[in-house]
């Protein structure tokens, strides 16, 4: 089998030599343009060019969760296309949703003002009861964060399209569910894939529905909150701040509103990293098994967009 590699802002060489390690049998290079046709390609924002030049692609693998960027291109029409699920991002996510809520929860920024500014006071302690904390997407990763949100004792919603069950989580489905899961939540998390569905699901409306004293974490995609939005609702009170991974524009342009922002975590879409050997590895099984005919895991359905 011939193996393209083609992804944007990604150093290929430990790439091409790690799939080559990981598909002993398989001939593995990196694009350029004009490459003979291939039979699968891995792939992290290729240009289109890539897909025009590949029209027999049967696999195209991408090295990450979300495919929204992917599917935009035109692509092979028979090409499966296969997305990376957990691969090490699952912990990572977790880790960072945690991290976020906490320092909210414990007012950890006010501490370290108070200290840089020469104070030693305490904070009367709040009841985590009081930070219902509402997962937007109940996928691989959003399954993770509730689980690790949990062992904190955090009251946990979650809300996805079809009907799930999460332990110890009470789960709301669909769009007629929506606003009662808003309703509940105080701090919110979204996991969402960015679909057609999805895009500005956080906007004025949505986020004045949150309860007052709210909280937003957007580790999935910029295109999910309205970035206007935001704004005026933290400068009146409704929500307490944000921490925010993800931009409509990345990098998050000088003088963006959100830079600097006393309210607003910015971090440069980092809360899952894409790790090479755990990616390497899931890929050159699903590739394997693809080949064979077996079921794989993380096929996306390119109609419903993840
Ligand atoms: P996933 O396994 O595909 O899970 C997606 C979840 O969203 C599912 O529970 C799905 O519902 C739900 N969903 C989709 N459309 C919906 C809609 N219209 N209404 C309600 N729920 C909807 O995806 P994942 O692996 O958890 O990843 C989620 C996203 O995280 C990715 O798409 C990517 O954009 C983002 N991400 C960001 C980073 C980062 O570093 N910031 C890293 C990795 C991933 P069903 O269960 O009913 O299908
Ligand atoms: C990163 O954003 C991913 O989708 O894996």
């Amino acid at each position: 089998m011939h193996i393209l590699f083609c992804a944007d802002g990604t150093k290929a060489a430990p790439w091409v030599e790690a799939l080559r390690v990981a598909l002993p049998q398989h001939d593995i290079e990196d694009w350029q343009p004009g490459a003979p046709a291939a039979d699968h390609a891995v792939v992290w924002s290729p240009p289109q060019q890539f897909f025009d030049e590949q029209p027999r692609l049967k696999g195209v693998f991408n090295l990450g969760a979300g495919v929204d960027a992917l599917l935009k291109l035109r692509l092979p029409p028979p090409a499966t296309v296969v997305r990376i699920d957990d691969g090490g991002m699952a912990v990572q996510m977790a880790e960072f949703v945690c991290h976020a809520l906490i320092r909210h929860f414990r007012e950890l920024d006010a501490y370290e003002d108070d200290i840089q500014q020469g104070k030693w006071s305490y904070r009367k302690p709040r009841s985590r009861t009081d930070f219902t904390v509402g997962i937007m997407g109940l996928g691989v990763l959003g399954q993770r964060v509730a689980q690790a949100v949990q062992h904190f004792e955090f009251p946990v919603l979650g809300w996805s399209r079809t009907a799930k069950e999460l332990p110890g989580a009470r789960c709301f489905t669909g769009a007629e569910q929506f606003d009662d899961f808003l309703a509940a939540t105080r701090v919110l998390v979204c996991l969402l894939p960015l679909t057609p569905e999805t895009e500005g699901i956080m906007n004025a409306r949505t986020l004045a529905r949150l309860q007052p004293g709210g909280y937003v974490i957007n580790v999935a995609r910029g295109g999910h909150l309205v970035e206007e939005d935001l704004l005026p609702l933290l400068a009146n009170g409704h929500l307490a701040g944000a921490t925010l991974d993800v931009f409509r524009t990345e990098p998050l342009p000088a003088g963006h509103p959100f830079r600097n922002h006393p309210k607003i975590t910015v971090t440069p879409h980092t809360s899952a990293r894409t790790l090479r050997e755990e990616t390497v590895a899931q890929i050159a099984r699903k590739l394997t098994a693809f080949e064979r005919g077996e079921p794989i895991a993380g096929v996306v359905d390119r109609e419903r967009g993840y």
